[in-house]
């Protein structure tokens, strides 16, 4: 059966359930910017929490970091960005238009009879040019060029930036990791397909340092890993695949890359990036900054400058990509319903409490069952509309568990328990719900869209 999930209707939902919408709307909207409503920032924030709980909790050799997005411009000369960070441009002169020219046959053309820019008069287009999709602004009053300043193009250049503080504060060697989780900003010549590709963005990121001889095997490891991430929290291991550069794809600092790519309902694209970027990074500072940028083992008296495993991901990219990996549409009952069939701890809400009616004591018991469950769990109170209406907002939210309050409950305090996947329902004692709810959120988990092996 073809996939439900369509790019339309993902954008639909989450501008009808106030996941994401295009950001200064009043104004009409600005070019492929986005704003997240409430239920987008805590399924944003649940991917971000998960990924750190992966890099910190879960682990003893990985330090945070929150470096300034406005970093010395000294950095960029170093990192290479200035003068590499580009993409090939050309602009039409017939519509006043701006392509990635690598992209061309992947482009819509705004002008009629091309289907694509340059296919046929009266496309005109300019010579290929490098664009820099650095932004640029300036700090402070002076408007010159020392005062110039670029906000980052990622979270990446702030860890190697810090590796000296860092090796001293936190009493680690390495192997040892720096992973940072922030914005970053790219002046992207066609950004497109939702929050696939923004001009500004979230990054996670992790540097991990490791001894110059061991680079290979962390190479392989976290590839590994990473790959185990996405499967344990429900993409369905069909929809992902691990794909290693040509050398010609490389950049100039790797000698090994690898894509996660998800299939996307705009086709296999890349998700996260895993290189091994070798001494690059920390050489380039050394020599930019002056600084020595290497470590010092008083054991085996050795000195040298560690190699680094860089697993960079897309904390929007990762959002639209369970997105897309939950959306189902199903008959029910006669009835079309559109859910959310998101992993447990990730889903926005977790638990959801509706009153079948708005009296004889129902409100009350159940506000009573949401105060009970909120410290422990995100936790919705809901008593407008039938409450059908009220099950198919909580579907297209993606919130495991509705919890129903009727008139059985005032005579034997129990409430009905509604799954969301398979949709059976089961009476539970309100006295039991915080133990067994926490129970069934924390228990594996598996897409019931993923395809029988
Ligand atoms: N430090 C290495 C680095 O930044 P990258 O492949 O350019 O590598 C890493 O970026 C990840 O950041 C991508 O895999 C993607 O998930 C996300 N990303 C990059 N550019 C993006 C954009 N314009 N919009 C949304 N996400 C983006």
């Amino acid at each position: 059966m073809p996939d439900a999930a369509t790019m339309d209707k993902i954008v639909a939902l989450c501008k009808r359930r106030g996941f994401i919408f295009a950001s200064s709307e009043i104004y009409g909207g600005l070019g492929s910017t986005y704003d997240y409503g409430h239920y987008g920032v805590l399924l944003k924030t649940n991917v971000k929490n998960e990924w750190w709980r992966a890099m910190l909790q879960e682990r003893d050799d990985i330090v945070a970091l929150d470096s300034a997005i406005l970093q010395h411009p000294r950095t960029w000369e170093a990192s290479g960005h200035l003068a590499g960070f580009t993409d090939p441009m050309v602009d039409c002169r017939a519509c006043g238009q701006r392509f990635r020219a690598d992209h061309l046959q992947d482009l819509p053309c705004p002008r009629k009879p091309s289907k694509h820019p340059g296919d046929a008069e009266p496309c005109d287009l300019t010579e290929t040019r490098d664009f820099n999709l650095m932004f640029e602004t300036t700090m402070g009053p002076v408007e010159d060029s020392a005062a110039t300043v670029y906000l980052r193009p990622e979270t990446a250049q702030g860890i190697f930036v810090n590796f000296k503080n860092v090796l001293q504060f936190s009493r680690k060697k390495p192997p040892f990791g720096i992973a940072q989780v922030g914005k970053s900003f790219r002046n992207e010549i066609t950004p497109g397909n939702f929050v696939f590709r923004t001009r500004e963005f979230e990054q996670m990121e992790m540097e991990f340092f490791v001894p110059p001889d061991q680079a290979p095997e962390w190479y392989e490891f976290w590839k590994r890993a990473r790959m185990d991430w996405y499967t344990d929290l429900g993409l369905r291991s069909d929809h992902l695949r691990l794909r290693e550069h040509d050398p010609d794809e490389l950049s100039h600092y790797s000698s090994g890359t690898a894509d996660v790519e998800y299939l996307f309902p705009i086709g296999w694209s890349e998700l996260e990036g895993i290189a091994n970027r070798g001494d690059f990074d920390l050489t380039q500072h050394a020599e930019y900054s002056g600084e020595k940028l290497e470590y010092f083992d008083s054991q085996t008296k050795e000195r040298y400058v560690p190699h680094v495993i860089e697993p960079a991901a897309g904390a929007d990219r990762a959002t639209l990509a369970f997105l897309a990996d939950a959306y189902d549409e199903e008959e029910v009952d006669g009835e079309q319903r559109t859910v959310l069939k998101l992993h447990p701890r990730l889903a926005p809400v977790k638990v959801a409490v509706l009153p079948l009616v708005r009296k004889d004591g129902q409100p009350e018991v159940a506000r009573e069952i949401v105060a009970a469950l909120r410290g422990r769990m995100q936790t919705e109170y809901d008593e407008g509309d039938s409450i059908g209406k009220r099950y198919r907002r909580q579907d297209e939210i993606g919130t495991p568990f509705c919890l129903t309050v009727d008139h059985q409950t005032l005579d034997d305090r129990t409430v009905t328990v509604r799954e969301r996947d398979t949709l059976a329902q089961a009476r539970v004692a309100i006295d039991e719900l915080p133990e067994t709810l926490t129970a069934r959120l924390a228990a594996s988990w598996q897409s019931p869209k993923l395809a029988p092996a």
